[in-house]
């Protein structure tokens, strides 16, 4: 079978940075409770103006991420574009970005919903599609403008979202050098649907002027459960993928984790008895973009020379839903 590598990466992070000084003169919190409890201390906003749309973040982050691959738009076979915050209800934001890109192959684009999750359900779905030589390189977007589903009178809530959007350009291993995805894992428990909401807006109930009022149609999450679940689930999503690899802990160079808390990740890394060292963590610069996470973290890393072609990456997800996703890949 084909090989697939990563060929490139890229990201956007919208201009305005707020800090958590910033937010403690909108809500009653303060730096240190938001630093102590999560590990955050900033985080970037889109403006409403335009031109930081979900999709405008990932063009930007796309160009970026052709350039590392040295790749043109219309090299692209498909467009995954992972978002709870799409541009639009219809068309869907990968078509939009596919215009915007200028591609004219007329290559299949499709958004996925699932949530923090949806990067790696895309990285997983469309290995499969490259190891049969269906399709030769998928473009997997995770771009959220979380902060327009953010109740910010919320202390509860508001203090861990941020806006961004980090892209990966996936494909056939050409050269058929070490460079490979090595196991996928994908997993979903829709008995824990309530943790993390945000039913007003959809069909059963649209947005009416009550919500608006009361301010319940915003994303609404049970921090607590969330906390417990996502632990046990990264700890066990890691053991899962290197245990259908054949591979042990030791062989994983770098453990790029969600990042939707500090302790999360900390409590997942004890709970596997990984080296801290070999843990990726960002959340201070970025807080949780959901989807734009893991894409963000693993582009960083790379451009900073932590990652090296040749090591073993771990990127491990849970999300709203609640999903769930691992990958072990050879970078
Ligand atoms: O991407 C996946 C989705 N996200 C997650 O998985 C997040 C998971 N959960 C968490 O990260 C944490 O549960 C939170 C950061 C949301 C909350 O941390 P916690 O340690 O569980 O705090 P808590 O909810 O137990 O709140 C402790 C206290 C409460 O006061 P009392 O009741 O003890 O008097 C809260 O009212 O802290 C209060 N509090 C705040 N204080 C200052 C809650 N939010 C804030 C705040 N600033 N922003």
């Amino acid at each position: 079978m084909i090989k697939v590598k990563i060929k490139g990466t890229g990201i956007y992070a919208p201009k305005k940075v707020v800090t958590n000084f910033d937010l403690a003169e909108v809500v009653e919190t303060s730096d240190e409770w938001i630093y102590e409890r999560t590990g955050i201390k900033r985080r970037h906003i889109c403006s409403t103006e335009g031109g930081e749309w979900p999709s405008d973040m990932a063009y930007e982050a796309t160009q970026m991420a052709l350039k590392n691959a040295g790749l043109e738009a219309n090299d692209i076979d498909m467009i995954i574009f992972a978002s709870v915050t799409p541009d639009y209800k219809l068309p869907n934001t990968a078509c939009i970005l596919q215009q915007k890109l200028g591609i004219t192959n007329k290559c299949a684009a499709l958004d996925i919903a699932a949530a923090c999750s949806g990067f790696v359900y895309g990285i997983n779905m469309v290995t499969g599609l490259i190891k049969i030589g269906a399709i030769k390189n998928a473009l997997i977007v995770g771009s959220e403008m979380l902060s327009r589903e953010v109740n910010w009178e919320d202390r509860n809530s508001c203090i861990l979202f941020g806006d961004g959007c980090g892209v990966a350009i996936i494909g056939a291993n050409e050269n058929n050098d070490d460079s490979d995805i090595l196991s996928v894992h994908l997993g979903a428990d829709g008995s824990g649907k309530e943790f993390f909401d945000q039913p007003i807006g959809g069909a059963v109930e649209p947005i009416a002027e009550t919500h608006l009022k009361e301010k319940t149609h915003f994303m609404q999450m049970k921090g607590k459960e969330m906390f417990k679940v996502a632990t046990r689930t990264l700890a066990e999503n890691a053991k899962l993928v290197l245990e259908k690899a054949d591979k042990s802990l030791e062989d994983v160079d770098w453990l790029i984790p969600h990042q939707a808390n500090v302790r999360i990740i900390e409590t997942t890394g004890k709970l596997l008895g990984i080296d801290p060292e070999k843990v990726i963590i960002n959340i201070d610069e970025y807080a949780n973009t959901s989807a734009a996470t893991i894409p963000i973290a693993m582009h960083e890393a790379i451009t900073d020379g932590r990652i090296k072609r040749g090591q073993t990456l771990l990127l491990d997800a849970f999300g709203a839903g609640l999903t769930t996703g691992a990958t072990l890949l050879t970078y």
